[in-house]
């Protein structure tokens, strides 16, 4: 299982302290929420602290674009450090573009799906993805409960992916613990982020190394 921790959930005063501590963890990606106060009902951080973290660690940085208007931003996200740039598929008027562009500039691109969003809106552009983030939350707050009907989504993605002869990789984000961590896995994840859970235990390092065993 890939592991990619929400810098969410992190204490952004000791930001470099726990950028290390995930460095040096068994975390494959970091996962980097960036929300604008108009997609979702939140405002978290920008580039400012994409670079900071970038400073601090040559893991890949996972960003998650929870932002109204991506496409004006692709190539600062790029600058910034973003290894792999997720969009939501309901923030996507021309997706095909955005998609294009993204890895155009060097970066893999993922898509959002809200929980409200079939996974058949994907069936055209599924081929030319690199990730597909499934949301078991509604997205705008770490420390949500997991909505378990993303478990069927996740197993219909599986097996839309091989219908279409696609390769992209299932991620899969929020109210992410080792019970539901474990739902996931059966159903077919290649990924999880997780905030809260990893953030708020007494061990960080060691749960990250739970959730890469699922
Ligand atoms: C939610 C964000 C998540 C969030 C997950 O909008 O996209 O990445 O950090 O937090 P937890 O794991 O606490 O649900
Ligand atoms: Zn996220």
């Amino acid at each position: 299982m890939l592991v990619s921790p929400s810098v969410l959930s992190c204490d952004f005063g000791n930001i470099e302290r726990d950028t290390l501590m995930l460095h040096h963890s068994s975390a494959d990606w970091l996962h980097i929420d960036v929300m604008d106060g108009v997609f979702v009902p939140n405002i978290s951080f920008g580039f400012p602290v994409l670079q900071a973290i970038r400073k601090h660690t040559n893991k890949t940085l996972d960003v998650h674009l929870m932002i109204a208007n991506p496409d004006a931003y692709l190539e600062d996200f790029k600058k910034a450090g973003a290894d792999i740039l997720t969009v939501h598929y309901e923030a996507c008027t021309h997706l095909h573009r955005t998609i294009s562009r993204i890895q155009e500039l060097g970066m893999k691109a993922g898509v959002a799906l809200n929980p409200h969003t079939p996974i058949e809106v994907l069936s055209e552009i599924a081929p030319l993805l690199d990730l597909v983030l499934i949301m078991s939350v509604n997205p705008g707050f770490g420390g949500q409960k997991f909505i378990a009907a993303a478990n069927v989504k996740v197993a219909r993605l599986k097996a839309l992916r091989t219908q279409l002869n696609a390769h992209f990789l299932i991620e899969v984000d929020g109210g992410v613990n080792l019970e539901t961590g474990a739902q996931l896995a059966d159903a077919g994840a290649d990924a999880l982020v997780a905030g809260s859970f990893v953030f708020g235990a007494a061990d960080p390092v060691a749960t990250i190394a739970a959730l890469k065993s699922l």
